[in-house]
């Protein structure tokens, strides 16, 4: 049994917070669809350890075959080609160990978000759907935590995804903490487990993340119902600062991808791995040409123009000012090509929400 102390080395317990706390004495029902989305929760409720597979090993062959998803066919490169299977499977192993890490951290500050909520949101519905994602994001932290203990070793979380946590955790605005959290860091999540479990066909891997895929669609559906009722009460100047923190917290996604650090934690556990980045990164150079096509205009791109931007639409929080913003900045990374090359063209392109968000979600609709 390890030693039990109260204060450990793996605690960071500085993060100041200026929640305020509402109570609310009226124990109606005032907002419909947050009663009904808190009694679906209760009846979707599964057990980590009851339901869930444990007992086998990973499947090799099955992970090693997972695409990497970073958006480059680097595994179509000669110099990848001409890795043994033994390499290819450290790589692989210790990719996923560092994305699921960053779902397991991910998932922790959601967890601490959701336990907020209970305390800030000012309706009886909202505070008890609320619990309901609380007790679904301990869940969560559980299986990444598990499954990761079997594959490899957890990783350390992103600086960008940190920042993000940090400030849906330190604002004092409870719709900012639905913003940051229901909208953008869950909106990431969806986008990110859809790509990994329609990518995956390992056995345990690809459970899980239908598991958490589908409570996830639930917990995005909680911040579209709330905001979207709430945003019409909001003054101008309480909706135009809404617009900016969703903003912020989008482009901290939107430049995770290639901020430095976040690269060099990348290429140190492939160096890690035995590959030779350098040479990798060269000859990837030396065939871009002949393995990137050029993107389709206005594809579905990305969780940033693919999810939270419908969104934010739909719950009333991208004005002509803010999409502005949104389209200079996507421009920048990812080019007219895939953004539009003007605001009304980009707002266009904008896809609407899935209709059934879990059955997106599962692979079930386009
Ligand atoms: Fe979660
Ligand atoms: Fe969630």
């Amino acid at each position: 049994m390890s030693q039990f102390d109260i204060n450990s080395a793996t605690q960071e317990p500085d993060l100041a917070t200026a929640m305020k706390v509402v109570y609310q004495w009226n124990y109606g029902s005032e907002v419909e669809e947050l009663r009904h989305l808190y009694v679906k929760a209760l009846e979707a409720q599964w057990i980590a350890e009851r339901d869930l597979d444990w007992e086998g090993p990973i499947d090799q062959i099955a992970l090693a075959a997972t695409p990497l998803g970073i958006g480059f066919p680097v595994e179509q490169t000669s110099y990848w080609r001409s890795l043994s299977a033994d390499t290819v499977w450290e790589l692989k192993k210790r990719m996923a160990s560092f994305r699921l890490s960053n779902f397991l951290h991910g998932e922790q500050g959601a967890l601490m978000v959701a336990a907020q909520l209970v305390n800030a949101v000012p309706h009886t519905d909202a505070k008890f759907y609320a619990a309901t994602q609380t007790m679904d994001e301990a869940r969560h932290v559980e299986v990444f935590a598990r499954y990761i203990q079997k594959l490899d070793m957890v990783r350390p979380i992103a600086p960008n995804l940190k920042g993000l946590l940090d400030s849906t955790l330190a604002t004092g605005d409870w719709i900012k903490k639905l913003v940051g959290m229901q909208i953008v860091v869950e909106g990431l999540a969806l986008y990110s487990f859809r790509e990994m479990r329609n990518f995956t066909e390992e056995p345990l891997l690809k459970e899980i993340l239908t598991y958490v895929g589908r409570d996830e669609a639930r917990h995005h559906a909680y911040g579209v119902q709330y905001v979207e009722r709430c945003v019409p009460c909001l003054s101008a100047a309480e909706r135009e600062e809404l617009e900016d923190f969703a903003f912020d917290a989008a482009v901290a996604i939107i430049g995770g991808r290639n901020q430095a650090g976040f690269m060099a934690a990348l290429l140190q556990s492939w160096a890690e791995a035995g590959i030779d980045t350098a040479e990798l990164l060269a000859c990837a150079q030396r065939e871009r040409d002949q393995l990137t096509r050029a993107p389709r205009p206005g594809r579905r791109r990305g969780p940033v123009s693919g999810f939270v931007l419908p969104t934010l639409r739909r719950c009333g929080l991208l004005s002509q000012r803010v999409a502005g913003r949104f389209h200079g900045v996507l421009q920048e990374n990812l080019g007219s090509q895939v953004v539009g090359s003007s605001v009304e063209e980009f707002m266009q392109w904008i896809p609407d929400l899935p209709e059934d968000t879990a059955a997106w979600l599962l692979g079930e609709l386009e």
